[in-house]
């Protein structure tokens, strides 16, 4: 992975100022490091826990032969999932895949009545919320219960769920309890579901390790992003994301930044923009608009395959096409787009992924959580909690 940036967005004396408080960070960092799950960073040490993915292999190998998974759960408990799964699989991922996965995540009865009729075979329902009393997630699992008995719950040891799932005798997956939703996506939240569809875990977190790892020293990436996003003093951080694939990772990001951040009047409203396909949808915007924008490029090294273009209509319809790749082609409306910003002043940093490979993924998901850590820290926030998400659920729990 390649983070890029042009250096004059770097305002030196201010950067100097803004790493002292980083530095802090970076020790609490490591005086957690690989010391259990005493503290909300403690995300970090999921990573390097191998009685973790022991576990959670060992549960997952009972369920081998099931044809399809529910993954019920919302926000962080299952973001996380989909992106990974999109990102490795892509967007037609059940079409490819032995294990059909399906997620039910709002109360939407059509979407769960599609995914009643689309689950076949032997069905295993994945109850996954941290505080166990998620009302769309128990609400989806009350409606689904009846008609699929094989239930795993993945939830906090001291959810009023783990001591229902104990008294059903269901198989239980812990989240430990100091590890906040939008950071519990290499926990037993989405290492459970992915690898029963076939993911390799252990290159995703081996990926997540070597970045954990760069970004816990003084000059690391996770902290010059951080610190670009907040002296840019924009608004809207948009991120592109020239993959089809990478949609989900935009959105799983989303939430990372939009809680962590948005809190007593400050934040950065998250976008997500895809590549090429939205420069026909906000380009326009993005030029001739309000100049509130911060844009992070992600674009891949190499995709997963290529075409090319033939010669048929020998340039008579779009010049310069023919005899090349679709890749290039690709590459081609990316730098084109970062010129036209150049020369319109708007700033942007970027990152270039490998590939859409688990250890990649890995990389950029640890990559885009120290960050968040980081920028709460220059923003003054807590990062790990989201208490005015309560009031709409209080307001839920009146109505009904
Ligand atoms: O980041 C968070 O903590 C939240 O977004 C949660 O993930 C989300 O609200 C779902 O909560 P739970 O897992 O308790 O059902």
């Amino acid at each position: 992975m390649q983070f890029k940036f042009d250096h004059s967005l770097m305002k030196r004396g201010r950067v100097i100022g803004l790493k002292k408080r980083i530095e802090k960070e970076i020790l609490n960092f490591k005086e957690i490091l690989n010391k259990g799950y005493n503290d909300e960073k403690s995300f970090v040490n999921l990573v390097s826990d191998k009685d973790l993915l022991n576990n959670v292999y060992k549960i997952a190998h009972k369920y081998k032969n099931f044809n399809s998974i529910i993954v019920v759960g919302i926000g962080g408990s299952n973001l996380g999932t989909i992106a990974i799964l999109e990102a490795i699989k892509g967007k037609y991922y059940n079409e490819f895949s032995k294990t059909k996965i399906y997620f039910a995540d709002t109360t939407d009865p059509d979407n769960l009545n599609s995914i009643i009729k689309l689950a076949k075979g032997k069905v295993l329902l994945n109850i996954v919320t941290k505080s166990g009393t998620t009302t769309e997630t128990i609400a989806n699992f009350e409606a689904l219960f009846k008609k699929f008995k094989n239930i795993v719950i993945t939830t906090d040891k001291g959810s009023k769920l783990w001591f229902f799932a104990k008294e059903k005798n269901f198989d239980l997956l812990e989240i430990p309890h100091n590890i906040g939703g939008r950071y519990s996506v290499f926990s037993n939240v989405s290492l459970f579901p992915l690898i029963l569809t076939g993911i390799n875990v252990r290159k995703l977190l081996n990926g997540a390790l070597v970045m954990r790892n760069k970004c816990l020293n003084s000059n690391n990436p996770a902290f010059v992003s951080a610190s670009l996003v907040y002296l840019s003093n924009k608004k809207i951080l948009d991120n592109w994301y020239f993959s089809n694939d990478l949609e989900s990772l935009g959105k799983w990001y989303r939430q990372l930044m939009a809680e962590s951040i948005g809190k007593n009047k400050k934040g950065i409203t998250p976008i997500i923009s895809i590549g090429s396909t939205d420069l026909h949808s906000m380009f326009q915007l993005n030029l001739d608009g309000p100049k509130d924008k911060f844009t992070c490029f992600l674009s891949l090294k190499k995709f997963n395959s290529d075409f090319i273009v033939s010669n048929f209509t020998e340039n008579k319809l779009v010049e310069k096409i023919n005899n090349k790749s679709l890749s290039k082609i690709m590459n081609a409306i990316l730098n084109g787009v970062k010129i036209t910003y150049m020369k319109n002043k708007l700033p942007y940093v970027e990152i270039i992924l490998d590939k859409k490979d688990e250890y990649n993924i890995g990389k950029y998901m640890m990559f885009k959580m120290i960050e968040i850590v980081y920028l709460a820290s220059l923003f003054n926030v807590n990062a790990f909690d989201q208490p005015r998400v309560e009031e709409y659920k209080e307001e839920t729990r009146k109505l009904l």
